[in-house]
């Protein structure tokens, strides 16, 4: 894939991006949250109502063949995004969280018992959290947690032998920390867990659209990721299972569509996917994602990951040299956001104040609560960018930044 030498011409196929707010300009810095949709994008899902709108899987007409087509072409485009080994891997879910839920409800309902260990990391969203607490708690089994170091966000992995005990069944870990931007190894974490027999779950949410992913070299049992993240509608997301681990892996909602045959005392499922697809599903989107992935894949991931860290590292550089901050993340190898904290501000006016300037922050804990009050904090204010981001934007955020500041006499 070529690099992108014009990184602009992009921009403009983002319709929204192109308005005031608040009389300026507006920056959308709020991309870890959710991110902007392209006219393809936009266009994809017109298409769809405006001519192929049907139910899937059961119609025999020539509207509801045209709907199942192309929402099981998606399932192989999904497939292809993450080198998957074929669409049957692939679970279409309502977004990362959905897939997290579904893994701990029928993999972990059939797999974990009292005394066992769930272990995860100290970085996780309340995605990948609070899932294991409720499974837990219905089974008795235990969490674990790999620590992290501090205002850095890095995992403390010198802890990982001593951590993968054999009461460890399911280590979950987070691929890119949406409030730290930390990278995690997650290849090698999964390695170690391999060899010692335990499954693995990478929560994809902030890493999918942002850089190539490989499912089969990350060497993962389970990967899950949301649409809306990666430029898709929202309401769809992809459950990646490894397939000998899928198909050994009882329903996750009973219904129609994931029927072979049903008896008034018995049923038969469908074999994996579909077994774990009850009900109509998310028909346009799909859909919708199927065009965020061919759009994404053209510019290339390796570009856009490049310009996602480009971006970062400049902007942590530009915080850096301002007084009475402080910073979050790693130093080196930070993904495409910056956390941070004005001296006697709260993260919220700090959002607040950015948003009648034009641009659009984030302010809260980031549904990473344990972490925050590991950290000592409350909150953090979060700039986060994707390839239609650029250097003046920073630029411009930093000064509003510094009018903030002097607005509370820093
Ligand atoms: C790291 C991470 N995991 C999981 C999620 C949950 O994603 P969704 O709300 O799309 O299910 C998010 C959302 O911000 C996230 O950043």
């Amino acid at each position: 894939m070529s690099a992108i030498s014009d990184w602009s011409t992009l921009r403009k196929d983002f319709p929204i991006l192109d308005q005031e707010v608040h009389g300026k300009p507006l920056i959308y810095f709020d991309n870890a949250a959710t991110s902007q949709k392209p006219r393809s994008v936009i266009a994809a899902l017109t298409h769809y109502y405006e001519r192929d709108n049907a139910n899937v899987h059961r119609g025999i007409h020539e509207l509801s063949n045209r709907a199942t087509s192309a929402f099981e072409a998606a399932r192989i485009r999904s497939a292809k995004f993450i080198n998957a080994r074929s669409g049957d891997e692939i679970v279409f879910t309502r977004g990362t969280t959905e897939g997290i839920n579904l893994v701990a409800a029928a993999w972990g309902a059939k797999n974990l018992k009292a005394g066992d260990v769930i272990l995860l990391t100290e970085l996780e969203h309340h995605s990948n959290l609070v899932p294991w607490q409720m499974l837990a708690q219905r089974t008795g089994a235990k969490i674990a947690y790999v620590p992290v170091t501090g205002d850095e966000g890095t995992l403390d992995l010198s802890r990982l032998d001593s951590l993968l005990t054999s009461q460890v069944k399911l280590f979950s870990m987070v691929h890119i920390s949406n409030s730290m931007g930390t990278v995690n190894p997650v290849a090698d974490m999964c390695a170690q867990a391999r060899k010692r027999g335990i499954v693995t779950l990478v929560d994809g949410a902030q890493s999918a659209g942002h850089l190539p992913v490989d499912v089969q070299a990350i060497g993962c049992d389970f990967f899950a990721f949301s649409g809306h993240k990666i430029c898709g509608p929202t309401g769809v997301g992809v459950l990646y299972g490894r397939q000998e681990i899928l198909d050994a892996m009882p329903p996750y909602q009973g219904g129609g569509e994931m029927i072979l045959t049903v008896g008034y005392d018995k049923t038969e499922f469908k074999h994996a996917p579909h077994r774990f697809e009850a009900g109509t599903p998310d028909i346009s989107g799909p859909i919708g994602l199927h065009a965020a992935m061919d759009y994404l894949d053209g510019i290339g991931r390796e570009n856009i990951w490049r310009h996602d860290q480009e971006l970062a590292h400049y902007a942590s550089e530009k915080l850096e040299a301002l007084k009475n901050i402080r910073i979050f993340g790693p130093k080196k190898n930070r993904a495409g956001l910056v956390s941070f904290l004005l001296k006697d501000v709260h993260a919220h006016d700090v959002v607040t104040l950015a948003d009648q300037a034009g641009v659009a922050l984030r302010g809260g804990h980031h549904c990473t609560q344990p972490l925050m009050h590991k950290l000592g904090v409350e909150s953090t204010a979060r700039a986060s960018f994707y390839f239609y981001n650029n250097q003046a934007e920073v630029d411009r955020f930093v000064d509003v930044i510094r009018e903030i500041q002097k607005f509370f006499g820093n």
